[in-house]
């Protein structure tokens, strides 16, 4: 772990400061960045919110239930109590003015008090439609009028389609920098994603062949073994399309087939990214349904537990339309990935945990060996496993051994756990300590969440026009409707999970 860094003194207002995420996420990842010295020397943590708690010590009790039963170094050494001590809560209403005069006194008075102003970070952690709200009042109350040293953290969804998002854009753009507008995507922060940049261009070896002259085809997987858990009515209006597709699914992406960048500027990352999505071909409406495949799951058994359909769920309409799978078959209009097909998929009770990438080359000619030999031929693949395994894989052929040439694919193996002893930072440590900093390159600049809406609003015209008749359609346990199945071996594939020799129980 490296040392601590010269960072001025950061205030952290959490909008939503007794909240699921605030709890689950930010404060656990607050804690580490405190353990591993990645906060400045002076900070303080403001949780603000409307549930009442009798004391500052109450609010800190109940965050270190949190970060015992969701951080990575649970109660760190007996540190948290120092960690708590800059950490208090304030009972407001968000909605109501008076609440950030109360906030403007309260940052002048730590100014006094540190003899410097402060940085001062709003981590907007509250249901997505108070958004908007909350940054008119901030701008109305001018505490964020130097884009330097004010940030604003905005969770998703930005927006709920192509429209919205623009609205909420062009709100944002006349009261703030776009660089102090945080937009959170958790999966750039996650260690194994960031390091698709490194292992593309970092290497010598595979950069030449990336490109559709030696791949034949590319999968992303973001299989999830929960349900929609208490989120029905955020999911009634989200659905997986929204939910993954237009954000985590679609940055993967991005990682995977952008440019080599001139250099780690933020913009300059985010403009080759921009590239990518604004090169994805739109699907013509009357070629939605043969390109993408939406499931809803049923009732039944996953891993020993009975679980109900999504109709079943709380605050879900028993006959919903929603989708909680999606499978589509995407084209980069680009000389580099020219018709080389991205399938996608991502689900909710699907039979495992599991977000892969996968590239597939194309074959190696045979030429040389005897039909025998090459009973088991497989072409190369190079797999990049995100969660829970952390692993890069390249599967390539090798020769058995014995008297005969008999060849049958094998792989190579790098696992992040036993090359870095364990330590992987969690998506939101980095995500936070890159907020604190100043350094928006993770984050989703405005055109870039246009970008993706484009790609998306397609498909979800197409769907709303027509209805599905065949939901629920798939099985707990099972990886998704028959039709997914169906849309990749069209073209001769099949889906990819990891071997299960390598799987953590
Ligand atoms: C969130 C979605 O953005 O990502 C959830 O809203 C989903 O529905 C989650 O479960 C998946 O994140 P992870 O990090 O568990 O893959």
């Amino acid at each position: 772990m490296e040392g601590k860094k010269n960072l001025p003194p950061t205030i952290i207002f959490i909008f939503g400061g007794s909240g699921d995420l605030t709890n689950r996420k930010l404060i656990p990842a607050l804690f580490n960045l405190y353990l591993d010295n990645f906060l400045p020397e002076k900070f303080v943590v403001v949780g603000v919110g409307r549930t009442t708690f009798a004391s500052d010590d109450e609010y800190r009790a109940k965050l270190l239930e949190g970060v015992q039963q969701f951080s990575r170094t649970k109660d760190g050494n007996g540190e948290w109590q120092k960690f708590a001590e800059r950490v208090s809560y304030h009972e407001l209403d968000l909605l109501n003015t008076d609440t950030y005069t109360s906030i403007t006194s309260w940052v002048n008075d730590k100014a006094k008090e540190w003899n410097t102003q402060p940085n001062v970070v709003f981590y907007l952690a509250v249901a997505p439609q108070l958004a908007p709200d909350i940054a008119v009042k901030l701008s109305e109350q001018k505490l964020c009028l130097d884009s330097k040293t004010r940030r604003i953290v905005f969770e998703k969804p930005f927006g709920h389609d192509l429209q919205s998002a623009r609205e909420l854009n062009k709100l944002l753009s006349t009261m703030f920098a776009e660089d102090q507008i945080y937009r959170i995507d958790h999966y750039l922060g996650k260690e194994t994603v960031q390091n698709i940049l490194a292992f593309r261009f970092a290497n010598g070896l595979f950069e030449p062949v990336w490109n559709s002259n030696y791949i034949d085809h590319v999968q992303i997987t973001a299989a999830e073994t929960v349900g929609v858990e208490d989120r029905g009515s955020y999911y009634e209006q989200a659905g997986a399309l929204r939910d993954m597709v237009q954000n985590h699914i679609l940055q993967l992406l991005c990682m995977i087939a952008m440019e080599a960048p001139i250099s780690f500027d933020a913009n300059e990352i985010r403009n080759k990214k921009v590239d990518v999505l604004n090169a994805i071909r739109k699907i013509d409406p009357e070629d939605v349904h043969a390109n993408t495949v939406r499931g809803q799951y049923s009732g039944g058994w996953l891993k020993g537990k009975q679980v109900q359909a999504y109709r079943e769920e709380k605050n879900v309409n028993p006959q919903s339309p929603v989708e909680t799978f999606v499978a589509a078959k995407f084209y980069i209009d680009n000389w580099r990935w020219r018709n080389v097909p991205i399938y996608v998929r991502t689900g909710k009770y699907l039979h495992e945990k599991t977000t892969l990438v996968t590239v597939h080359f194309k074959e190696a000619p045979r030429y040389s060996f005897p039909p025998e030999a090459a009973e088991t031929w497989r072409p190369n693949r190079l797999t990049f496993s995100i969660q829970p395994e952390t692993s890069i894989r390249i599967r390539f052929q090798a020769k058995r051994p014995g008297p005969n040439m008999i060849l049958n694919p094998v792989d190579m193996v790098f696992n992040y756990a036993e090359a870095y002893g364990g330590y992987e930072p969690e998506a939101y440590e980095t995500l936070l300590a890159d907020v604190i900093e100043g350094d928006p390159t993770l984050f989703m600049r405005a055109d870039q969440v246009e970008a993706a809406w484009k790609v998306i609003t397609p498909i979800l015209e197409a769907w709303q026009n027509r209805m599905p008749i065949d939901f629920p359609n798939y099985s707990p346990d099972s990886w998704g409707p028959e039709d997914a199945e169906a849309l990749i071996a069209r073209d001769g594939h099949n889906w990819v999970s990891l071997p299960s020799s390598t799987k953590k129980e």
